[in-house]
């Protein structure tokens, strides 16, 4: 089977430090390249999570905030359209546009069985934590007739320890993740309701 592994862990280039996507090209990218309206919802949901965490949780000043933002909102840019390169095409493009290789680098680490990137950075390992659980938390809402009201953290663990509800989501994934960013799962859990609940 064709791997996704990346082959390397050093991404974009120094000299681009600050540099993001203004909001305008972004989204216009994820217009263009994510036609699935689910996926970019999701995107969106991961970006609002990586934001706030980054504020509440991180201390981090504006900048620092927008990166983790741009980098929840592109990290599945190419999922739709190249799914067996998935990772590689937008990390690529996003060296070619030449932006802040700690978003670059943040993207390529979101999956580090697939990708072969170890996460480093808190802002590396907080999207490998939040990915998946970001997905399997909406999974969860949609099934619930009152979406996202009177959620509670044990419900959503039961739907972790059910293998067969959100079955693509790996719970060993998510497991290694919160050890590796030293964080609590119940905390990352209610943190993660609370903050996608109103992304639209
Ligand atoms: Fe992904
Ligand atoms: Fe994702």
């Amino acid at each position: 089977m064709h791997s996704r592994n990346l082959g390397r862990s050093v991404f974009g280039d120094p000299k681009n430090s600050g540099n993001l996507l203004p909001p305008d090209e972004a989204n216009s990218l994820l217009q263009e390249w994510v036609p699935n309206e689910k996926l970019r919802l999701h995107m969106r949901q991961v970006a609002a999570n990586m934001k706030a965490w980054a504020i509440e949780k991180e201390g981090a000043d504006e900048l620092t905030a927008l990166k983790w933002e741009q980098a929840g909102l592109l990290h599945d840019a190419d999922w739709e359209k190249y799914p067996d390169d998935h990772c590689r095409i937008i990390v690529e493009e996003l060296e070619k546009r030449n932006i802040d290789p700690e978003v670059i680098r943040c993207i390529a680490s979101h999956g580090p069985r697939v990708f072969g990137v170890e996460p480093e950075s808190r802002m590396d390992k907080m999207i490998y934590a939040i990915d998946e659980l970001s997905g399997l938390i909406h999974a969860y809402s949609l099934m619930r007739p009152e979406g996202y009201d009177g959620m509670e953290i044990k419900g959503v663990k039961k739907r972790l320890k059910e293998k067969t509800f959100a079955a693509g989501v790996n719970r060993e994934d998510i497991t290694d993740a919160i050890s590796r960013a030293d964080i609590s799962l119940e905390d990352l859990i209610q943190f993660i309701i609370d903050h996608q609940k109103d992304v639209a």
